[in-house]
């Protein structure tokens, strides 16, 4: 997606040409501008009725991360996470409380799918946040995202929740020594 003013400039990405912005950053017009285009433009992308990401409610928002990958002059794609707490029901119904990082939005342009820029911004919020990957919880998955996560981590295997977070089996999976 292009902008009337330099994306690069605004969003000072490092070599990978991923920039990181948390909501505890000042923020300005021209970043505010690329989160609501952004933001709006994968709220359709997956057909929701409300936007996601908004920067008024990104930057009133605690402890939460948005990687923004650039590519020249355009911007390719978003990925925003946070901790939430959350009830996790298992099979036997019993409730346990969990506070892991989740995937709370993920979008890459329509034009640039399926070209290795979604697992790029998903390779760096996992090298930045320090978190495998079977430790991530994610709010309401597309077929698109549940086919990106089943192809690049092998993850595919969950309880439906009734809050719609996808907590896969391997979350709770203890590694013997
Ligand atoms: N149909 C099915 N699977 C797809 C599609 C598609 N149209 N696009 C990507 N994928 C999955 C596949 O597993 C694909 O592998 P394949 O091409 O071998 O089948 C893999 O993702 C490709 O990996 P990347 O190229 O790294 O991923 P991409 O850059 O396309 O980014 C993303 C993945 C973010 C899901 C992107 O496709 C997208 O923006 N989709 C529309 C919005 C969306 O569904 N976002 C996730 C919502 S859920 C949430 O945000 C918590």
């Amino acid at each position: 997606m292009e902008f009337p003013f330099d994306v690069c400039r605004a969003l000072r990405p490092g070599n990978d040409g991923i920039a990181i912005i948390r909501s505890k950053d000042c923020n300005t017009r021209e970043v505010c501008e690329i989160i609501d285009a952004m933001g709006n433009a994968s709220a359709k992308a997956q057909g929701l009725r409300a936007v996601i990401t908004t920067a008024v409610r990104f930057f009133s928002s605690a402890d939460t991360a948005l990687y923004i990958k650039i590519e020249g002059k355009r911007v390719v794609g978003i990925l925003k996470t946070g901790y939430r707490k959350l009830f996790y029901s298992d099979e036997m119904g019993r409730i346990s409380e969990i506070t892991p990082l989740c995937l709370l939005d993920f979008y890459v342009h329509e034009t640039l799918q399926r070209s290795g820029h979604g697992k790029e911004l998903y390779t760096k919020m996992l090298q930045v946040s320090g978190v495998q990957p079977n430790k991530i919880a994610i709010d309401r998955p597309s077929p698109k995202l549940i086919s990106f996560m089943r192809k690049h981590y092998g993850l595919c295997d969950y309880i439906p929740q009734n809050n719609n977070f996808v907590i896969f089996r391997e979350y709770f999976r203890v590694i013997s020594i």
